[in-house]
Protein backbone atom coordinates (compact mmCIF):
# COMPACT_ATOMS: atom_id res chain seq x y z
CA UNK A 1 0.00 0.00 0.00
CA UNK A 2 1.41 3.36 -0.91
CA UNK A 3 0.84 5.54 1.87
CA UNK A 4 2.34 9.19 0.41
CA UNK A 5 -0.34 11.80 0.72
CA UNK A 6 -2.72 9.55 2.34
CA UNK A 7 -4.51 11.69 5.23
CA UNK A 8 -4.35 9.81 8.50
CA UNK A 9 -6.26 10.58 11.77
CA UNK A 10 -5.05 9.00 14.93
CA UNK A 11 -6.94 9.66 17.79
CA UNK A 12 -4.23 9.16 20.85
CA UNK A 13 -1.76 10.04 18.40
CA UNK A 14 0.03 12.22 21.14
CA UNK A 15 2.08 9.00 23.14
CA UNK A 16 1.95 5.18 23.11
CA UNK A 17 0.69 3.16 20.49
CA UNK A 18 -0.92 6.00 18.51
CA UNK A 19 2.16 7.74 18.11
CA UNK A 20 4.45 5.27 17.33
CA UNK A 21 2.16 4.61 14.66
CA UNK A 22 2.11 7.76 13.69
CA UNK A 23 5.47 8.49 13.25
CA UNK A 24 5.57 4.74 11.18
CA UNK A 25 2.74 6.37 8.96
CA UNK A 26 4.52 9.78 8.41
CA UNK A 27 8.01 7.99 7.63
CA UNK A 28 5.85 6.14 5.10
CA UNK A 29 4.84 9.47 3.53
CA UNK A 30 1.20 9.85 5.34
CA UNK A 31 -0.26 13.24 5.90
CA UNK A 32 -1.12 12.94 9.93
CA UNK A 33 -3.32 14.40 12.17
CA UNK A 34 -3.29 13.59 15.38
CA UNK A 35 -6.32 14.22 18.73
CA UNK A 36 -5.66 14.30 22.38
CA UNK A 37 -6.60 16.39 25.37
CA UNK A 38 -3.31 17.66 26.80
CA UNK A 39 -1.87 20.14 24.29
CA UNK A 40 1.75 20.33 25.76
CA UNK A 41 2.08 16.08 25.00
CA UNK A 42 0.74 17.21 21.21
CA UNK A 43 3.06 19.40 20.69
CA UNK A 44 6.03 17.11 22.03
CA UNK A 45 4.70 14.17 19.36
CA UNK A 46 4.14 16.87 16.57
CA UNK A 47 8.40 17.40 16.90
CA UNK A 48 8.77 14.08 17.04
CA UNK A 49 6.59 12.71 14.36
CA UNK A 50 7.68 16.13 11.90
CA UNK A 51 11.02 14.78 12.35
CA UNK A 52 10.51 11.38 10.67
CA UNK A 53 8.18 13.26 7.96
CA UNK A 54 8.53 15.39 5.37
CA UNK A 55 4.66 16.64 5.98
CA UNK A 56 3.92 18.93 8.75
CA UNK A 57 1.85 17.02 11.27
CA UNK A 58 -1.40 18.60 12.73
CA UNK A 59 -2.51 18.75 16.13
CA UNK A 60 -6.02 19.19 17.49
CA UNK A 61 -6.65 19.29 21.33
CA UNK A 62 -9.99 17.53 22.46
CA UNK A 63 -11.91 15.36 24.82
CA UNK A 64 -12.67 12.46 22.50
CA UNK A 65 -15.71 11.43 25.55
CA UNK A 66 -17.50 14.34 24.15
CA UNK A 67 -19.50 14.09 21.55
CA UNK A 68 -19.38 17.90 19.95
CA UNK A 69 -15.22 18.04 20.74
CA UNK A 70 -14.86 14.61 18.75
CA UNK A 71 -16.94 15.54 15.77
CA UNK A 72 -15.13 19.30 15.49
CA UNK A 73 -11.72 17.63 15.79
CA UNK A 74 -12.53 15.51 13.05
CA UNK A 75 -14.16 18.41 10.66
CA UNK A 76 -11.27 20.26 11.78
CA UNK A 77 -8.82 17.76 10.33
CA UNK A 78 -10.73 17.17 7.18
CA UNK A 79 -11.44 20.91 6.64
CA UNK A 80 -7.52 21.26 7.09
CA UNK A 81 -6.24 18.43 5.63
CA UNK A 82 -8.93 17.18 3.26
CA UNK A 83 -10.72 13.73 2.48
CA UNK A 84 -9.77 11.17 5.13
CA UNK A 85 -8.17 7.97 4.29
CA UNK A 86 -7.55 6.57 6.94
CA UNK A 87 -8.72 6.45 11.33
CA UNK A 88 -6.74 5.06 13.66
CA UNK A 89 -8.53 4.52 17.07
CA UNK A 90 -5.95 4.33 19.63
CA UNK A 91 -6.95 6.78 22.46
CA UNK A 92 -8.21 5.32 25.18
CA UNK A 93 -7.89 4.72 29.38
CA UNK A 94 -7.25 2.08 31.80
CA UNK A 95 -7.67 2.30 35.48
CA UNK A 96 -7.65 -1.12 37.21
CA UNK A 97 -8.41 -2.33 40.43
CA UNK A 98 -11.56 -4.25 42.50
CA UNK A 99 -14.84 -3.61 41.61
CA UNK A 100 -16.08 -2.93 44.64
CA UNK A 101 -13.60 -0.38 45.37
CA UNK A 102 -14.06 1.36 41.95
CA UNK A 103 -16.71 4.58 41.96
CA UNK A 104 -19.51 4.09 39.36
CA UNK A 105 -17.62 7.47 37.90
CA UNK A 106 -14.38 5.32 36.26
CA UNK A 107 -16.54 2.79 34.69
CA UNK A 108 -18.58 5.81 33.48
CA UNK A 109 -15.70 7.37 31.92
CA UNK A 110 -14.08 4.66 30.20
CA UNK A 111 -16.71 3.74 28.54
CA UNK A 112 -16.94 7.17 27.59
CA UNK A 113 -13.55 7.71 25.98
CA UNK A 114 -12.70 4.10 24.80
CA UNK A 115 -16.17 2.87 23.34
CA UNK A 116 -18.07 6.48 22.53
CA UNK A 117 -14.82 8.56 21.42
CA UNK A 118 -13.99 5.68 18.99
CA UNK A 119 -17.83 5.56 17.68
CA UNK A 120 -18.37 9.50 17.60
CA UNK A 121 -15.13 9.89 15.49
CA UNK A 122 -16.18 6.86 13.35
CA UNK A 123 -19.33 8.54 13.14
CA UNK A 124 -17.93 11.70 12.09
CA UNK A 125 -15.45 10.61 9.73
CA UNK A 126 -17.27 7.85 7.77
CA UNK A 127 -19.24 10.48 5.76
CA UNK A 128 -15.68 12.26 4.69
CA UNK A 129 -14.36 8.99 3.74
CA UNK A 130 -14.61 7.05 0.28
CA UNK A 131 -13.68 3.72 -1.27
CA UNK A 132 -10.15 2.24 -0.55
CA UNK A 133 -10.87 3.66 3.39
CA UNK A 134 -9.48 2.49 6.31
CA UNK A 135 -10.81 2.44 10.09
CA UNK A 136 -8.30 0.36 12.64
CA UNK A 137 -10.02 0.46 16.59
CA UNK A 138 -7.57 -0.30 18.98
CA UNK A 139 -9.43 -3.09 21.90
CA UNK A 140 -7.03 -5.10 23.80
CA UNK A 141 -6.76 -8.51 25.00
CA UNK A 142 -9.07 -7.60 27.44
CA UNK A 143 -11.31 -7.02 24.92
CA UNK A 144 -11.65 -10.88 24.46
CA UNK A 145 -11.50 -12.58 27.74
CA UNK A 146 -12.41 -10.32 30.92
CA UNK A 147 -9.56 -9.96 33.01
CA UNK A 148 -9.42 -9.90 36.52
CA UNK A 149 -9.08 -6.21 37.52
CA UNK A 150 -10.22 -4.95 34.96
CA UNK A 151 -14.25 -4.32 35.11
CA UNK A 152 -14.28 -0.65 34.02
CA UNK A 153 -11.84 -1.65 30.77
CA UNK A 154 -12.87 -4.80 29.61
CA UNK A 155 -16.55 -4.37 28.65
CA UNK A 156 -15.34 -1.04 26.76
CA UNK A 157 -13.06 -2.92 24.55
CA UNK A 158 -15.45 -5.73 24.45
CA UNK A 159 -17.75 -3.11 22.83
CA UNK A 160 -15.11 -2.22 20.47
CA UNK A 161 -14.85 -5.81 19.51
CA UNK A 162 -18.46 -5.62 18.68
CA UNK A 163 -18.71 -2.76 17.00
CA UNK A 164 -16.26 -3.92 14.56
CA UNK A 165 -17.35 -7.22 14.32
CA UNK A 166 -21.27 -5.59 13.13
CA UNK A 167 -19.88 -3.21 11.57
CA UNK A 168 -17.29 -4.90 9.66
CA UNK A 169 -20.17 -6.53 6.94
CA UNK A 170 -21.45 -3.17 6.20
CA UNK A 171 -18.80 -1.00 5.20
CA UNK A 172 -17.31 -3.84 3.08
CA UNK A 173 -19.60 -3.77 0.16
CA UNK A 174 -18.71 0.28 -0.04
CA UNK A 175 -14.86 -0.76 -0.06
CA UNK A 176 -13.74 0.30 3.30
CA UNK A 177 -12.33 -1.94 5.59
CA UNK A 178 -12.37 -2.40 9.01
CA UNK A 179 -9.50 -3.68 11.31
CA UNK A 180 -9.48 -4.58 14.89
CA UNK A 181 -6.63 -4.39 17.12
CA UNK A 182 -5.51 -6.45 20.14
CA UNK A 183 -2.36 -5.39 21.54
CA UNK A 184 -0.50 -6.94 24.24
CA UNK A 185 1.04 -5.62 27.00
CA UNK A 186 2.15 -2.50 25.63
CA UNK A 187 5.85 -0.49 27.28
CA UNK A 188 3.36 3.08 27.74
CA UNK A 189 2.96 5.37 29.72
CA UNK A 190 -0.97 3.87 30.09
CA UNK A 191 0.74 0.83 31.33
CA UNK A 192 3.01 2.23 33.66
CA UNK A 193 -0.22 4.41 34.98
CA UNK A 194 -2.08 0.92 35.42
CA UNK A 195 0.85 -0.51 37.28
CA UNK A 196 0.34 1.57 40.06
CA UNK A 197 -3.03 0.55 40.75
CA UNK A 198 -3.04 -3.26 39.42
CA UNK A 199 -4.44 -5.55 41.83
CA UNK A 200 -1.41 -7.96 43.01
CA UNK A 201 -3.66 -10.56 41.37
CA UNK A 202 -3.73 -9.23 38.22
CA UNK A 203 -0.30 -8.58 38.06
CA UNK A 204 0.56 -12.11 39.05
CA UNK A 205 -2.03 -13.14 36.00
CA UNK A 206 -0.10 -11.24 33.82
CA UNK A 207 3.39 -11.26 35.26
CA UNK A 208 4.45 -14.09 32.22
CA UNK A 209 2.70 -11.85 29.17
CA UNK A 210 5.19 -11.17 27.14
CA UNK A 211 5.57 -7.56 26.82
CA UNK A 212 5.81 -5.62 23.28
CA UNK A 213 7.34 -2.03 22.42
CA UNK A 214 4.60 0.41 21.00
CA UNK A 215 6.50 0.38 17.84
CA UNK A 216 6.46 -3.45 17.35
CA UNK A 217 2.60 -3.31 17.60
CA UNK A 218 2.53 0.12 14.92
CA UNK A 219 4.66 -2.40 13.21
CA UNK A 220 1.76 -4.65 13.46
CA UNK A 221 -0.94 -2.44 12.63
CA UNK A 222 0.37 -1.02 9.71
CA UNK A 223 1.20 -4.60 7.95
CA UNK A 224 -2.19 -5.34 8.92
CA UNK A 225 -3.96 -2.35 7.62
CA UNK A 226 -1.49 -2.68 3.87
CA UNK A 227 -3.12 -5.86 3.73
CA UNK A 228 -6.55 -5.66 4.91
CA UNK A 229 -6.76 -7.96 7.96
CA UNK A 230 -9.66 -7.61 9.89
CA UNK A 231 -7.72 -9.29 12.80
CA UNK A 232 -4.27 -7.88 14.62
CA UNK A 233 -3.74 -9.87 16.92
CA UNK A 234 0.51 -9.28 17.36
CA UNK A 235 2.56 -12.33 19.13
CA UNK A 236 1.71 -15.89 19.90
CA UNK A 237 -0.66 -15.09 22.97
CA UNK A 238 -2.42 -12.32 21.53
CA UNK A 239 -3.08 -14.56 17.90
CA UNK A 240 -4.12 -17.84 19.93
CA UNK A 241 -6.52 -15.89 22.17
CA UNK A 242 -8.12 -14.36 19.22
CA UNK A 243 -9.17 -17.35 17.24
CA UNK A 244 -9.81 -19.51 20.52
CA UNK A 245 -10.74 -17.50 23.10
CA UNK A 246 -14.39 -18.92 23.84
CA UNK A 247 -12.70 -22.51 23.65
CA UNK A 248 -9.90 -22.06 26.08
CA UNK A 249 -11.68 -19.60 28.65
CA UNK A 250 -12.67 -22.39 30.96
CA UNK A 251 -9.26 -23.30 31.19
CA UNK A 252 -8.30 -19.93 31.35
CA UNK A 253 -10.32 -19.12 34.62
CA UNK A 254 -9.55 -22.28 36.07
CA UNK A 255 -5.60 -20.99 35.98
CA UNK A 256 -6.63 -17.44 37.12
CA UNK A 257 -8.50 -18.66 40.11
CA UNK A 258 -5.89 -20.45 40.88
CA UNK A 259 -3.30 -17.84 40.76
CA UNK A 260 -5.38 -15.75 42.58
CA UNK A 261 -5.84 -18.35 45.53
CA UNK A 262 -2.46 -18.48 45.93
CA UNK A 263 -2.48 -14.27 45.86
CA UNK A 264 -5.05 -14.37 48.95
CA UNK A 265 -3.10 -17.13 50.74
CA UNK A 266 -6.02 -20.13 50.00
CA UNK A 267 -6.67 -22.64 46.81
CA UNK A 268 -10.00 -21.90 45.44
CA UNK A 269 -12.03 -25.06 45.70
N1 LIG B 1 -0.33 -0.25 26.62
C1 LIG B 1 -0.93 -1.42 26.64
O1 LIG B 1 -0.45 -2.39 27.27
C2 LIG B 1 -2.19 -1.64 25.85
C3 LIG B 1 -2.63 -2.95 25.64
C4 LIG B 1 -3.80 -3.18 24.94
C5 LIG B 1 -4.52 -2.10 24.43
N2 LIG B 1 -4.08 -0.82 24.63
C6 LIG B 1 -4.88 0.26 24.08
O2 LIG B 1 -4.12 0.98 23.14
C7 LIG B 1 -4.54 2.33 23.09
C8 LIG B 1 -3.34 3.24 23.31
O3 LIG B 1 -2.83 2.99 24.61
P1 LIG B 1 -1.37 3.42 25.06
O4 LIG B 1 -0.87 2.37 25.95
O5 LIG B 1 -0.59 3.85 23.87
O6 LIG B 1 -1.76 4.67 26.01
P2 LIG B 1 -1.13 6.11 26.23
O7 LIG B 1 0.31 6.11 25.97
O8 LIG B 1 -1.63 6.55 27.57
O9 LIG B 1 -1.88 6.97 25.11
C9 LIG B 1 -3.25 7.21 25.21
C10 LIG B 1 -3.59 8.34 24.26
O10 LIG B 1 -5.00 8.58 24.33
C11 LIG B 1 -5.23 9.97 24.55
N3 LIG B 1 -6.49 10.12 25.28
C12 LIG B 1 -6.86 9.55 26.44
N4 LIG B 1 -8.07 9.97 26.82
C13 LIG B 1 -8.49 10.85 25.86
C14 LIG B 1 -9.64 11.64 25.68
N5 LIG B 1 -10.65 11.63 26.57
N6 LIG B 1 -9.74 12.44 24.57
C15 LIG B 1 -8.73 12.46 23.67
N7 LIG B 1 -7.60 11.73 23.78
C16 LIG B 1 -7.48 10.94 24.87
C17 LIG B 1 -4.00 10.40 25.36
O11 LIG B 1 -3.78 11.81 25.29
P3 LIG B 1 -4.32 12.80 26.47
O12 LIG B 1 -4.14 12.07 27.78
O13 LIG B 1 -3.51 14.03 26.34
O14 LIG B 1 -5.76 13.03 26.12
C18 LIG B 1 -2.91 9.65 24.63
O15 LIG B 1 -2.55 10.32 23.45
C19 LIG B 1 -5.60 2.50 24.19
O16 LIG B 1 -6.88 2.41 23.61
C20 LIG B 1 -5.33 1.30 25.08
O17 LIG B 1 -6.46 0.91 25.81
C21 LIG B 1 -2.93 -0.57 25.33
Amino acid sequence: MDWQQRHVIITGGSSGIGKATAKLLASRGARVSIVGRDLAKLAQAQVEIEAASREPVLTIGADLADRAQAERAIQTAVAERGGLDVLITSAGIAHPGYFRELPVEVFEQTMAINYFGTLYCLKAALPTMGRGGKIAMISSGAGLIGLYGYTPYSPSKFALRGLAESLRGELKPEGIGVTIVYPPDTDTPQLEAENRTKPEETKRITATAEMWSAEGVAQAIVKGLERGAFIVAPGQEMTVLSRMHSLISPGLNWYFDRIVGQVRGSVNP
